[in-house]
C-alpha cells in the first residue's frame, strides 16, 4: 500500500490519479476527508502533519509514502519530523517532493527551507528519492481571473527564464521511484525541456486561447505588500523574494534530462500543459437576462 500526503494537491492528486491507473493500493492523506475530491478506489484518512500521531496512525502499515509537507521557515521541523515518523510506522521507501535550487548558496534562504526534510530522507536508513522540480506550469493557474478579466498577468521574473514543468511529469516520476527501487538514493532535479520566461508562458497562453494576454512588471515593495496582506511573515517573504531575484537574475535558467531518464520519454511542454487547461481559462459564462 502506498501512502500519499499532499494527496488534494498538485502534485500528490496527480500522484494518485497515475498510482490508481496503474491498479496499485492507494491510502490519501487530507485534513478532511469529507470535502477531498479522490477516485472512489482510494482509501482516504484524516491526518494533519501538526498532529504527529495522526500522520503515524496514516502511515501504519504503508510500504512506500510520497511525502509532500509544508514550505517555509516555520515548517522545518515539521518536514523532518513527518520523514521520520513515517520510517519509524515502517515504511520503506520514501519519495520527498523538494524544490529546484535547494542547498544552493546563491539562492538564500528558501533554498534552505527543503534542507532537513531533505536530510531526514537521507538519514533515514530506508530506500529514498528526493524530487527537485522546476516550476510548475500549473503556477499559471493563479492568472485565471486577470485572464478571464482580459487583464494583464503579474511578472515578477524579468526576463528570467525556468525550466517549466508540467505536474504530470513531476507526478510520474514520483510514481516511478515509489513502485521501482532502481530510483533509491536518486536526487533527481525536474525540469521541462524549454527554458521560459513569464512573457514566453503568457504569449503560449495567448496562442492556445486565441486572445491577447498582457504582461506587467511586479515591484518587490508591490510582491512583499501583497505577501503581507495574506498573512506571510518577513522571513517568509524574504525568501520568496530572494528566490524571484534568483530566478529574475538567470539563477534557475537550468534544464535537465532527468525526467526523460526516468520515463523514457521527453517531458511535456508549456503549451501542451497549456492546451490540456485551457478551458481553466475561458471566460465565465455571462448571466442572461431572463
Ligand atoms: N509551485 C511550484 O512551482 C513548485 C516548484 C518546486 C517545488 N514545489 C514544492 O511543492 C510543494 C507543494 O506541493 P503542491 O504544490 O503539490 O501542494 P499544494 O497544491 O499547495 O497542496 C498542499 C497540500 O498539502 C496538504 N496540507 C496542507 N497543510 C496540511 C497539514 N497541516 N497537514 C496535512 N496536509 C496538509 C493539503 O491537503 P488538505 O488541505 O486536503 O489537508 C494539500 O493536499 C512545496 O514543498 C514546494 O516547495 C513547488
Amino acid at each position: 500500500m502506498i501512502l500519499i500526503t499532499g494527496a488534494t494537491g498538485t502534485i500528490g492528486s496527480e500522484v494518485v490519479r497515475q498510482l490508481v491507473a496503474r491498479g496499485e493500493q492507494v491510502r490519501a492523506v487530507t485534513r478532511d476527508p469529507a470535502r477531498a475530491e479522490l477516485p472512489p478506489e482510494v482509501e482516504v484518512v484524516r491526518g494533519d502533519y501538526t498532529d504527529l500521531a495522526s500522520m503515524a496512525a496514516a502511515l501504519a502499515g504503508a510500504d512506500a509514502a510520497f511525502i509532500v509537507g509544508l514550505l517555509g521557515p516555520d515548517y522545518v521541523d515539521l518536514d523532518r519530523a513527518l520523514i521520520t515518523t513515517a520510517r519509524d510506522a515502517g515504511v520503506r521507501r520514501i519519495v520527498k517532493l523538494s524544490a529546484i535550487g535547494t542547498g544552493s548558496a546563491d539562492l538564500g534562504r528558501v533554498g534552505t527551507w527543503h534542507l532537513p526534510g531533505e536530510q531526514a530522507a537521507r538519514d533515514s536508513g530506508v530506500d529514498w528519492t528526493i524530487l527537485r522540480p522546476s516550476s510548475f506550469a500549473s503556477n499559471t493557474l493563479s492568472w485565471v481571473d486577470a485572464i478571464r478579466a482580459g487583464q494583464p498577468v503579474p511578472n515578477m521574473t524579468g526576463t528570467g527564464t525556468q525550466g517549466v514543468i508540467d505536474p504530470h511529469d513531476v507526478a510520474a516520476v514520483a510514481v516511478e521511484a515509489l513502485l521501482a527501487s532502481g530510483h533509491a538514493g536518486q536526487i533527481y532535479t525536474l525540469t521541462g525541456s524549454e527554458l521560459l520566461t513569464t512573457a514566453d508562458q503568457a504569449a503560449t497562453l495567448s496562442a492556445v486561447l486565441g486572445r491577447p494576454v498582457g504582461v506587467f512588471d511586479v515591484p518587490d515593495a508591490v510582491a512583499r505588500e501583497h505577501l503581507r496582506a495574506a498573512g506571510r511573515s518577513d522571513e517568509f517573504i524574504d525568501g520568496a523574494l530572494a528566490g524571484q531575484a534568483f530566478v529574475r537574475t538567470g539563477g534557475n535558467a537550468v534544464l535537465t534530462d532527468d525526467v526523460h531518464k526516468v520515463l523514457g520519454r521527453p517531458p511535456r511542454t508549456f503549451a501542451d500543459w497549456a492546451a490540456a487547461h485551457a478551458t481553466a481559462f475561458a471566460a465565465a459564462p455571462t448571466s442572461s437576462a431572463e
